[in-house]
Protein backbone atom coordinates (compact mmCIF):
# COMPACT_ATOMS: atom_id res chain seq x y z
CA UNK A 1 0.00 0.00 0.00
CA UNK A 2 1.14 4.03 -0.26
CA UNK A 3 2.15 4.07 3.00
CA UNK A 4 4.80 0.94 3.00
CA UNK A 5 6.13 2.09 -0.66
CA UNK A 6 6.23 5.70 1.47
CA UNK A 7 8.42 3.91 4.15
CA UNK A 8 10.13 2.43 1.74
CA UNK A 9 11.21 5.20 0.23
CA UNK A 10 12.98 6.40 3.22
CA UNK A 11 14.83 3.25 3.79
CA UNK A 12 15.90 3.12 -0.14
CA UNK A 13 17.97 6.58 1.16
CA UNK A 14 20.19 4.03 2.33
CA UNK A 15 20.78 2.40 -1.02
CA UNK A 16 20.98 5.34 -3.28
CA UNK A 17 24.49 5.63 -2.33
CA UNK A 18 24.78 2.61 -4.26
CA UNK A 19 21.59 2.11 -6.92
CA UNK A 20 19.43 4.07 -8.91
CA UNK A 21 15.78 3.46 -9.65
CA UNK A 22 13.25 5.31 -12.04
CA UNK A 23 13.03 6.77 -15.17
CA UNK A 24 16.79 7.39 -16.05
CA UNK A 25 18.16 5.28 -13.92
CA UNK A 26 21.99 4.45 -14.41
CA UNK A 27 24.42 1.39 -13.21
CA UNK A 28 26.34 3.23 -10.29
CA UNK A 29 28.46 1.38 -7.96
CA UNK A 30 25.50 -0.81 -7.56
CA UNK A 31 23.08 -1.87 -10.81
CA UNK A 32 19.92 -0.11 -11.50
CA UNK A 33 16.68 -1.72 -9.75
CA UNK A 34 14.32 -1.12 -11.74
CA UNK A 35 11.99 -4.22 -12.24
CA UNK A 36 14.00 -6.29 -9.61
CA UNK A 37 11.40 -8.02 -8.03
CA UNK A 38 10.76 -11.74 -9.60
CA UNK A 39 13.61 -10.79 -12.17
CA UNK A 40 16.81 -13.49 -12.43
CA UNK A 41 19.78 -12.09 -9.92
CA UNK A 42 22.71 -10.72 -12.20
CA UNK A 43 21.23 -9.92 -15.59
CA UNK A 44 21.11 -5.94 -15.54
CA UNK A 45 23.04 -5.03 -19.01
CA UNK A 46 26.14 -3.16 -18.83
CA UNK A 47 26.96 -3.54 -14.61
CA UNK A 48 29.76 -6.38 -13.83
CA UNK A 49 28.21 -8.52 -11.33
CA UNK A 50 31.05 -10.21 -8.85
CA UNK A 51 31.86 -13.75 -9.76
CA UNK A 52 29.63 -15.33 -7.09
CA UNK A 53 25.97 -13.12 -8.21
CA UNK A 54 27.37 -14.18 -11.24
CA UNK A 55 27.42 -18.37 -10.49
CA UNK A 56 24.23 -17.54 -8.46
CA UNK A 57 22.97 -16.29 -11.68
CA UNK A 58 24.14 -19.33 -13.47
CA UNK A 59 22.33 -21.39 -11.11
CA UNK A 60 19.10 -19.29 -12.16
CA UNK A 61 18.48 -17.50 -8.78
CA UNK A 62 15.47 -15.13 -9.53
CA UNK A 63 14.72 -12.45 -6.73
CA UNK A 64 11.58 -13.37 -5.55
CA UNK A 65 10.27 -11.18 -2.28
CA UNK A 66 11.54 -13.81 0.24
CA UNK A 67 15.22 -14.03 -1.82
CA UNK A 68 15.26 -10.29 -1.73
CA UNK A 69 14.49 -10.23 2.16
CA UNK A 70 17.37 -12.72 2.28
CA UNK A 71 19.80 -10.84 0.74
CA UNK A 72 18.47 -7.48 2.03
CA UNK A 73 18.79 -8.65 5.79
CA UNK A 74 22.47 -9.99 5.94
CA UNK A 75 23.88 -9.72 2.18
CA UNK A 76 27.34 -11.21 3.18
CA UNK A 77 26.12 -13.66 5.13
CA UNK A 78 23.44 -14.60 2.26
CA UNK A 79 26.11 -14.71 -0.45
CA UNK A 80 29.46 -14.63 0.60
CA UNK A 81 31.65 -12.69 -1.78
CA UNK A 82 28.83 -10.55 -3.24
CA UNK A 83 31.17 -7.05 -3.56
CA UNK A 84 27.55 -5.06 -2.18
CA UNK A 85 29.23 -3.49 0.80
CA UNK A 86 25.92 -3.18 2.60
CA UNK A 87 25.32 -4.35 6.48
CA UNK A 88 22.58 -5.41 5.48
CA UNK A 89 18.35 -3.83 6.70
CA UNK A 90 18.13 -5.05 10.57
CA UNK A 91 14.34 -4.26 10.78
CA UNK A 92 12.18 -6.83 8.97
CA UNK A 93 9.36 -4.47 8.87
CA UNK A 94 12.74 -1.91 6.30
CA UNK A 95 13.25 -4.95 4.67
CA UNK A 96 9.50 -5.03 3.73
CA UNK A 97 9.08 -1.02 3.27
CA UNK A 98 11.97 -1.39 0.61
CA UNK A 99 10.50 -4.19 -1.66
CA UNK A 100 7.26 -2.58 -1.51
CA UNK A 101 8.97 0.46 -2.55
CA UNK A 102 11.13 -1.70 -5.63
CA UNK A 103 7.95 -3.09 -6.73
CA UNK A 104 6.52 0.19 -7.53
CA UNK A 105 9.28 0.25 -10.02
CA UNK A 106 8.35 -2.49 -12.10
CA UNK A 107 7.23 -1.56 -15.70
C1 LIG B 1 23.45 -5.77 -5.91
C2 LIG B 1 19.54 -4.06 -3.61
C3 LIG B 1 22.42 -1.23 -0.93
C4 LIG B 1 26.02 -2.10 -4.01
C5 LIG B 1 22.14 -5.61 -5.49
C6 LIG B 1 21.02 -6.39 -5.90
C7 LIG B 1 19.93 -5.91 -5.27
C8 LIG B 1 20.36 -4.83 -4.42
C9 LIG B 1 18.50 -6.41 -5.39
C10 LIG B 1 21.06 -7.53 -6.92
C11 LIG B 1 20.86 -6.90 -8.31
C12 LIG B 1 20.86 -7.86 -9.47
O1 LIG B 1 20.84 -9.09 -9.29
O2 LIG B 1 20.84 -7.36 -10.61
C13 LIG B 1 19.98 -3.13 -2.68
C14 LIG B 1 19.12 -2.44 -1.73
C15 LIG B 1 19.94 -1.71 -0.93
C16 LIG B 1 21.29 -1.87 -1.42
C17 LIG B 1 17.60 -2.56 -1.70
C18 LIG B 1 19.57 -0.90 0.30
C19 LIG B 1 18.75 -1.44 1.26
C20 LIG B 1 23.63 -1.15 -1.57
C21 LIG B 1 24.72 -0.28 -1.19
C22 LIG B 1 25.74 -0.54 -2.07
C23 LIG B 1 25.29 -1.58 -2.99
C24 LIG B 1 24.69 0.75 -0.06
C25 LIG B 1 27.13 0.07 -2.14
C26 LIG B 1 27.84 0.37 -1.01
C27 LIG B 1 25.66 -3.21 -4.77
C28 LIG B 1 26.56 -3.92 -5.66
C29 LIG B 1 25.82 -5.00 -6.18
C30 LIG B 1 24.48 -4.91 -5.62
C31 LIG B 1 28.02 -3.58 -5.95
C32 LIG B 1 26.34 -6.12 -7.08
C33 LIG B 1 26.71 -7.27 -6.15
C34 LIG B 1 27.53 -8.39 -6.77
O3 LIG B 1 27.77 -8.40 -7.98
O4 LIG B 1 27.93 -9.26 -5.97
N1 LIG B 1 21.72 -4.68 -4.57
N2 LIG B 1 21.28 -2.75 -2.47
N3 LIG B 1 24.00 -1.93 -2.65
N4 LIG B 1 24.43 -3.83 -4.76
FE1 LIG B 1 22.89 -3.32 -3.60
Amino acid sequence: DAELVSAGEKVFKKCKACHQVGDGAKNKTGPTLNGIVGASAGQVDGFKYSKVMQAAASDGLVWSEDELAAFLAKPKDYMNGTKMSFAGLKKDEDVHAVIAYLMSFQQ
